[in-house]
């Protein structure tokens, strides 16, 4: 599949092209397509034909033949529409359908490239409107355009060439439905682009406060703030429901324009047509005038419905820019071409790292920090809340990348080094644990296929999970979505197990500041302790004993290292670690 190459060429400010380059590679299909659709639509622009000449045969009194062959025809014009109409719908199915595929899988794999940056500022419910709302606004308008635009191409080539082969005279009076149509599309096209667009982020707004409020229902309901809540979701609603109302308003502006265009044109035709009858400019057969009349009406449906698509046709394209915002942000992991990891020994090296967040770009939250962590050391990182800590760690993951100074991994600059090999040999135990619904092992070898039952049973004893997993039903048992059935020391035990299973060379642990009861605290210091063994580890420390056990500590405060050492030494001199550890030993 070729997901890539639909995220290289895709240009959201230039949405036809887009559709266009979208549907390109299926042109075979869709060509199949148009003309089984001419094949299918043909009653509708020969039966007049056919009708004008059963009535000529009655009027005229021509030969009986020549109405059974007519006759023949009609039933043939109907009946060939089965099997042609259903090749249409196998071949637009197949086509739309895959190009709904390859968007839908084009935007998850951009999902999965774009920086963790990105996915802290987006909320996942307007990511999850692209995704579900968007590709489906491009497939539907793509669908009904090809339908209606189909339908009314066929109807008016048709239309024109009998009219032409047997009233000529009445050509130019069809062509101006067309300048006609046009010309009120592009005086409102502008207008209807702007409500579409404003309806659509108000859609997605709405998309992220559901989401926002559906993570939100316990702690709402523990407050019993549910009134708020709804209040405030009232007012995001009131925001959807004011902006659909302008876009229908649009929408309904044009749909009775267009009607009273094409029903002024049609008027014009039949005085026209009448007042020639009249003068006798040339001579009409009675059959001419029903044909002539049924093309009328014909015509007329085919560019109202045409006119008619001018707002599927601005919300798909909106749509696709929508789905732009997300295909063609660059604010990308980059790790193609860079420097493969095969073999991590551990050396993390920070050289005079300043780092800011996009948002408050003057204040340094981690600034000159200079740190160097041998293979298998264990760090420890404590200070006040806000002071960094968790900013350096997401460094040492990659997720950030330091505007001031350099990290270095064994040696080499992070910078230059594909981070997804490095990744292979490193752990990550979060201060929130996150589980997935699914069951223990699939949480505990989540993406390794090569572990076996024994090395998972061998990490979950390390984790001091093995105990209340058998408890649950073993390794097969269901953790419920986000790991809901587990507590929050079982939690965390899991995702030791994670950590340990996968052996890694370096070590990030941010801990939790969730006070645990005397016995499952000791169970999860046990295993911390036991992952921590032989590897490199930077770990955000709370628990004195954490702090104790660390090869050095660092003690941080405003974003800059203020204190290194080790417990005794730090306590004896008397600093912000000393402080620190006083307060945290006291109520324990
Ligand atoms: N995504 C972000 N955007 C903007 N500012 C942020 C962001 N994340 C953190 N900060 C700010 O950066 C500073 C350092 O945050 P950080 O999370 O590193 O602190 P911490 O030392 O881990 O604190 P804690 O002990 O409470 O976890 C804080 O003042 C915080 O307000
Ligand atoms: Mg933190």
């Amino acid at each position: 599949m070729s997901d890539d190459l639909l995220g290289v060429h895709y240009d959201g400010s230039r949405p036809w092209r887009t559709v266009l380059r979208l549907y390109r590679r299926r042109r075979g299909r869709l060509l199949v397509a148009a003309i089984a659709f001419a094949f299918k639509h043909s009653p509708v622009w020969v039966m007049p034909v056919l009708t004008a000449e059963v009535i000529d045969i009655v009027v005229q009194r021509r030969p009986l033949e020549r109405l059974w062959l007519a006759a023949g025809l009609m039933a043939l014009v109907i009946v060939q529409n089965l099997p042609v109409a259903v090749l249409y719908v196998r071949q637009l199915s197949i086509s739309i359908r895959s190009v709904e595929t390859s968007l839908r899988m084009a935007l998850c794999r951009r999902l999965q490239e774009l920086s963790i940056g990105y996915h802290r500022r987006v909320s996942a419910g307007v990511l999850q409107a692209k995704i579900v709302r968007d590709v489906e606004n491009v497939v539907e308008s793509t669908r009904q355009t090809f339908d209606s635009g189909m339908a009314a191409v066929t109807t008016l080539v048709g239309a024109l060439a009998l009219t032409a082969v047997r009233v000529p005279e009445f050509l130019p009076v069809f062509g101006l439905a067309v300048p006609a149509s046009a010309a009120l599309v592009v005086a409102m096209r502008r207008r209807m682009v702007t409500r579409n667009a404003e309806f659509r982020t108000e859609v997605e707004r709405l998309s992220a406060r559901v989401s926002e409020m559906t993570h939100l229902v316990p702690v709402t309901r523990a407050h019993a703030v549910e009134e708020r809540e709804l209040d405030r979701m009232g007012f995001t609603l009131t925001g959807v429901r004011e902006a659909g109302m302008r876009l229908d308003v649009v929408n309904g502006w044009f749909g009775a324009l267009a009607w009273i265009t094409l029903q002024l044109l049609s008027v014009a035709c039949l005085v026209g047509a009448a007042w020639v009858a009249w003068t006798g400019v040339f001579e009409v057969s009675p059959g001419d005038v029903v044909m002539l009349s049924s093309y009328f009406v014909a015509l007329t449906g085919s560019v109202t419905q045409l006119m008619t698509l001018a707002p599927v046709v601005t919300k798909g394209l909106e749509s696709i820019r929508s789905m732009g915002e997300v295909l063609t942000d660059d604010d990308l992991e980059r790790n193609e071409g860079k420097r493969s990891v095969h073999e991590v020994a551990g050396a993390i090296t920070f050289e005079r790292v300043g780092f800011a967040y996009a948002d408050a770009p003057g204040r340094q939250v981690v600034a000159d920090l200079s740190l160097a962590v041998e293979p298998g050391e264990t760090v420890a990182l404590v200070g006040a809340s806000g002071s960094g800590k968790s900013t350096v760690l997401n460094m040492v993951i990659g997720f950030l990348q330091p505007q001031q100074g350099r990290i270095l991994l064994d040696g080499v600059d992070m910078s230059t080094l594909d981070l997804r090999g490095y990744r292979q040999h490193l752990a990550v135990v979060p201060q929130e644990s996150l589980l997935f619904e699914g069951s223990v092992r699939d949480n505990v070898t989540y993406g390794r296929t090569d572990i076996t039952d024994d090395a998972l049973v061998a990490a979950l004893v390390g984790a001091n999970a093995l105990a209340f997993v058998e408890e649950i039903g073993g390794l097969d048992a269901l953790v419920g979505e986000r790991g809901a059935s587990l507590s929050g020391g079982q939690r965390q035990r899991i995702a030791i197990a994670r950590a340990l299973v996968r052996d890694p060379s370096v070590l990030v642990l941010d801990e939790a500041t969730s006070a645990l009861d005397a016995e499952s605290e000791r169970l999860v210091q046990e295993a911390l302790g036991r992952l921590m063994r032989g590897r490199t580890t930077l770990v955000v420390a709370h628990r004195l004993s954490t702090i104790r056990g660390a090869d050095r500590i660092v003690v941080m405060a405003g974003g800059r290292v203020v204190e290194t050492g080790r417990h005794a030494d730090l306590v004896a001199a008397g600093g912000h670690y000393a402080e620190i550890a006083r307060i945290s030993a006291g109520p324990r």
